[in-house]
């Protein structure tokens, strides 16, 4: 299995900075440290944070990763490796808090951001054509599970010298690896199902490029974003399982889709996994999975309504990729910063539904759905 074949041997505790033997390596809480050894000041690197990064780069297959304070964090890191007069290309349907980092922060500091269907080939090659120092994607997008091609658009970023970040938090690297498919940069909301447990708030950005990782370097102990000590030990955690929970989270987003499929109440399922969805075979081609997340339109606003109240086990909170089922409204909640009629073109109303199906028992879930469909 893809986890099991990696080195997964430089856990801290298990390589060089084994402590008492510990299986479990401890959490280094020390802010400083005497000068000499291998660490300075833990805004800069911090044992515990480095182990986590160790284990972030072997998962996506890169040789640096940096651990962020959130994933917007992780973002406008990536973001902060720009100049004024740069021109990026980004998906238009994005977390909304992406959206919001733009359009509040980095347009004001001199930076072109031209959003653009990039899961269209056509429409990414036209953005792309006129020039564009970054491309950032998300794929799936959040929320409505659009594919992207990103070998496709890496090769389209090498011809015109961009850069190619891809949002890979949908998929975790356990399904995908965007670096394998040309990307220079792959970024995580780690706060989701690479940490797992709805227990931290933490953000990743892994690449293979020593000069971009040199320039990360210096923005995290720049702008101290770094994860904490603590978080990162959080996160670690939540990585010794990860394979076992996403294969898990995805048998439960195949149940979830086809209850909802054969529901009256429901008008379209949007899931990468169904035959039918659009990008079903490029999703299969360039990943080894499709996640645990299905997003879904309902025929009423009453069902919507119904839906609202949340479930028994399926709880209405923001967030995704927890061991515990979650139901979201992006319309009031991840989107909100969206304006409407940009919401309303991508397919954001006041009927869709995106579902993070946790880790319950398959029956116990179907039973909930049921219920809060009113079926
Ligand atoms: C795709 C995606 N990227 C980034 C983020 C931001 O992550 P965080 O909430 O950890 O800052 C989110 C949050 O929901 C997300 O869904």
């Amino acid at each position: 299995m893809f986890y099991m074949e990696r080195d997964s041997l430089s856990i801290l505790g298990e390589g060089e900075c084994g402590y008492e033997s510990a299986i479990c390596p401890p959490v280094f809480l020390s802010s400083t440290f005497e000068s000499g050894g291998n660490y300075s000041y833990s805004r800069c690197s911090n044992p515990t944070r480095s182990a986590l990064e160790r284990e972030c780069a072997a998962l996506e297959g890169g040789s640096f990763a940096f651990a962020f304070s959130s994933g917007l964090a992780a973002i406008n890191s990536v973001f902060s490796l720009l100049k004024s007069g740069d021109r990026v290309i980004v998906s238009d349907d994005l977390y909304g808090g992406t959206y919001r980092l733009i359009t509040e922060l980095f347009s004001n500091y001199g930076i072109e951001f031209v959003f653009a269907d990039l899961c269209s080939q056509s429409e990414a090659e036209r953005a792309i054509s006129n020039g564009a120092a970054m491309v950032f994607a998300e794929s799936p997008t959040n929320p409505m599970m659009k594919i992207a091609d990103i070998a496709f658009l890496a090769s389209l970023c090498k011809q015109k010298g961009a850069l190619l970040a891809v949002d890979n938090t949908f998929l975790s690297p356990y399904f995908q690896n965007p670096l394998a498919l040309g990307a220079d940069i792959a970024v995580h909301s780690a706060t989701k199902f690479i940490s797992g447990h709805h227990d931290s708030v933490a953000g990743v950005a892994v690449t293979d490029s020593e000069a971009i990782a040199s320039r990360l370097s210096l923005i995290s102990k720049t702008l101290g974003n770094a994860l904490s000590p603590f978080d990162s030990w959080l996160v670690l955690r939540g990585i010794r399982t990860l394979p076992l929970r996403m294969e898990k989270h995805q048998r439960n987003a195949f149940a979830a889709a086809e209850l909802l499929k054969s529901s009256s109440e429901v008008e379209s399922v949007i899931f990468p996994g169904l035959c039918e969805h659009s990008g079903h075979e490029l999703c299969k081609r360039q990943a080894r999975g499709f996640g645990g997340v299905v997003s879904f339109t309902v025929k009423s606003t009453e069902t919507a309504k119904r839906i609202l109240r949340g479930g028994k086990i399926i709880k209405f909170a923001e967030s995704l990729g927890g061991f515990r089922s979650l139901i979201t409204y992006p319309m009031t909640q991840t989107h909100y910063s969206i304006p409407k009629e940009m919401r309303e073109r991508i397919g954001i109303t006041d009927r869709l539904f995106r579902l993070s199906v946790g880790l319950e028992n398959e029956k116990d879930i179907i039973c909930d759905l049921e219920r809060m469909l009113g079926t």
